[in-house]
């Protein structure tokens, strides 16, 4: 989704605001642009030349952010853009109107004098627009942000800077996290949020950013304060104000500490982050169950007051909430919760729970899983739970994102900055988190025998180990990518608690390599998808010994051979009866079967970053998707 920056300080703005875009670049886009405001710019007043005058400078371009740079580096002198030390910046993935120059962010007004970038949706922006256009404005763009440009022109003409875009602010319905900039107050940044994505405030010294997610500040910063829903801050470089959207009244903010560092938000000497995070995943799970799982006495501890309040006795049903990878989690989740906990669980794909009318009330813990914490359906299924009633728990990879703000309970998944648009060590880490607050409850809620709690605490710790022996297959999995990456159609299949691994190793390959694959139980296959099976389709097989459904696996795997699919079987090491089925294997350790998609999972990530790798694709930022979803 589209990327915010913005800078008010002492330091020349546009390689710094480019430095920051690339750093959002993950989130997925189309065009870039800055608004830039140079100060000093001569002007006559009644015949005397002046030099204090600021002048709004934007520059804008379809594409990637080397376009940008190119139309900086050929628009304005050297010297010019190092006495720049204010603007904003913005990627655009396209809602309204084409990925085009004129389409690009920020968006002015008529005067040229305001310029706006924006995160979300203007429903209401046809309305607006013939108003405005019925006053005289003229529009240059197709898009719903650029009447915010004009309706805060109009509000300038009664309010000073900062009340007239709250005013404004005031008259558009939808998303937004909005930052504007205006050449009559050109050391002052306003920046606004009601749902429309998140948008973080960094504490500079002598400066002040402004961004749509921490990784562009982490270079200048690691103080923030995240805006809520209608909340706005005005930013001078000497520190941010924050204000009330709706009634202008000052709010106070608190200021977080990042605990990510820059270098973690780098490729480190990898080709991709992917592959990165991939790599780090070992790293990531020990860190997630690092200070709350003892191995020896199987006790589980949660940071936090909530996971000691009475309602964690009480509560009779448990509905998990995601979308994506996250959902795919939530899935395995269901599989641990009821088995160990004997309690009811939904698991709910968000964007459809929150346009029924579900049955959750006061007895359920609603636990929302997202890696940002931003996912615009999550976050609407997360508030609707609680108006319902439910108690909200988040297992989530960004602290101080919507959702551990809005959540009771926090769990947070120690992946570290996940840059790649396909999620890995978000995945694995939501498991470990899962398997925590599962051993969790079961011991306060006494479900669980001491001697399993155990059992199953010593087990999870010696993941990671497992993890990193496994990462070693990496040489064997390109070696497999290349004898398939010239296949169009891929099918997955797998059953009970490997079935959601099926789901996100087809996700994997088709979101990063384009290539047609489909996720589905083993036994669902006779009820349609076996009559796509010949010689062009490969079908990967989910089938670890140690699982109840062994059997039935080796029957599916037959069916694949006997229609002549080709069959790659991800088997446990030593699995000879499996492996002669199969035309490839994939060999992982042997762990108990509700542990193993953790590990399962992992050569499926490898095989669609290789394969994806073999066709050239754009692996980190593959077309039209985002890191975080934040519109709907
Ligand atoms: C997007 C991302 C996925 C992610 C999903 C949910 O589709 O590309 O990788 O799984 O959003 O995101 P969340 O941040 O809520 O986990």
């Amino acid at each position: 989704m589209c990327g915010i920056v913005g800078y008010a300080g002492s330091k020349p703005a546009a390689p710094l605001l480019l430095n920051g875009l690339a750093k959002l670049e993950y989130r997925g886009y189309d065009s870039a642009g800055l608004a830039l405001l140079e100060q000093g710019v001569r002007h006559q007043v009644s015949g005397v030349s002046k030099n204090n005058r600021a002048h709004l400078l934007i520059i804008k371009k379809a594409g990637k952010i080397h376009n940008l740079v190119s139309a900086i580096k050929s628009e304005l002198k050297t010297d010019t853009r190092e006495r720049i030390t204010a603007g904003i910046g913005h990627t655009r993935w396209a809602t309204h109107g084409q990925p085009t120059d004129e389409n690009a962010h920020p968006h002015m007004d008529c005067g040229r004098r305001v310029a706006v970038v924006h995160n979300g949706i203007v429903e209401n922006y046809q309305h607006l627009k013939k108003q405005l256009q019925a006053k005289g404005h003229a529009f240059r763009s197709q898009t719903d942000s650029e009447v915010l440009a004009h309706l805060i022109e109009e509000q300038l003409k009664k309010y000073p800077w900062a009340e007239a875009v709250r005013r404004a602010l005031g008259q558009i319905q939808g998303t937004y996290s909005v930052v504007a900039v205006y050449e009559g107050e050109p050391h002052t940044l306003v920046g606004a949020r009601s749902g429309g994505g998140a948008l973080v405030v960094g504490w500079g010294k002598g400066e002040t950013l402004l961004a749509s997610d921490v990784p562009a500040l982490l270079a200048h910063t690691r103080r923030v304060s995240y805006l809520d829903d209608n909340e706005m801050a005005v930013v001078t470089p000497e520190g941010p104000t924050f204000l009330d959207v709706l009634t202008g009244k000052p709010v106070s903010k608190k200021i977080s500490d990042i605990e990510w560092t820059a270098e973690q938000a780098e490729k480190g000497g990898y080709p991709h982050f992917m592959l990165k995070e991939i790599m780090e995943q070992p790293r990531a799970l020990e860190d997630t169950f690092t200070s709350r799982l003892d191995p020896r006495t199987g006790e589980v501890v949660l940071e936090g007051k909530f996971w000691d309040s009475p309602f964690i006795q009480k509560f009779r049903k448990i509905t998990l909430l995601a979308m994506g990878t996250s959902y795919y989690a939530a899935l395995v989740g269901k599989f641990l919760l009821e088995k160990y906990l004997r309690l009811p669980v939904d698991v709910e794909n968000a964007s459809e729970f929150r346009y029924r009318d579900p049955i959750i009330g006061k007895d359920t813990l609603a636990v929302v899983i997202s890696q940002s914490g931003e996912t615009v359906d999550t976050l609407v299924a997360l508030r609707e739970a609680k108006a319902k009633g439910a108690r909200i728990a988040t297992i989530c990879n960004v602290m101080g994102s919507s959702a551990t703000r809005e959540a009771d309970g926090v769990l947070l998944t120690r992946a570290g900055p996940e840059i790649g648009v396909a999620s890995t060590k978000a995945f694995t880490t939501q498991l470990g988190a899962l398997w925590l607050l599962t051993l969790f409850l079961a011991g306060v809620r006494k479900t669980m025998p001491v001697a399993e709690l155990q059992k199953k605490a010593k087990e999870l710790s010696r993941l990671p180990q497992q993890m990193a022996a496994l990462l070693k297959q990496r040489k064997a999995l390109e070696k497999i990518a290349r004898e398939y990456s010239h296949y169009f159609n891929f099918l997955y299949i797998g059953r009970g608690i490997h079935y959601p691994i099926a789901l996100e190793g087809a996700l994997k390959l088709k979101e990063i390599s384009y290539i047609h694959a489909e996720g589905y139980p083993g036994g669902e296959m006779k009820h349609g998808p076996i009559a796509l099976i010949d010689s062009k389709m490969p079908v990967v097989a989910i089938a670890p010994k140690s699982s109840g459904v062994y059997e039935k696996m080796l029957n599916n795997m037959e069916e694949v051979k006997a229609r002549q699919g080709k069959l790659i079987a991800l088997v446990e090491k030593g699995d000879k009866l499996a492996a002669s089925k199969a035309d490839t294997v994939i060999e992982i350790p042997t762990v108990s079967e509700d542990l193993s998609p953790i590990l399962s999972v992992v050569p499926l990530q490898i095989l669609a970053y290789e394969i994806s790798k073999k066709k050239g694709r754009e692996i980190d930022q593959p077309r039209n998707l985002a890191k975080s979803v934040t519109v709907e």
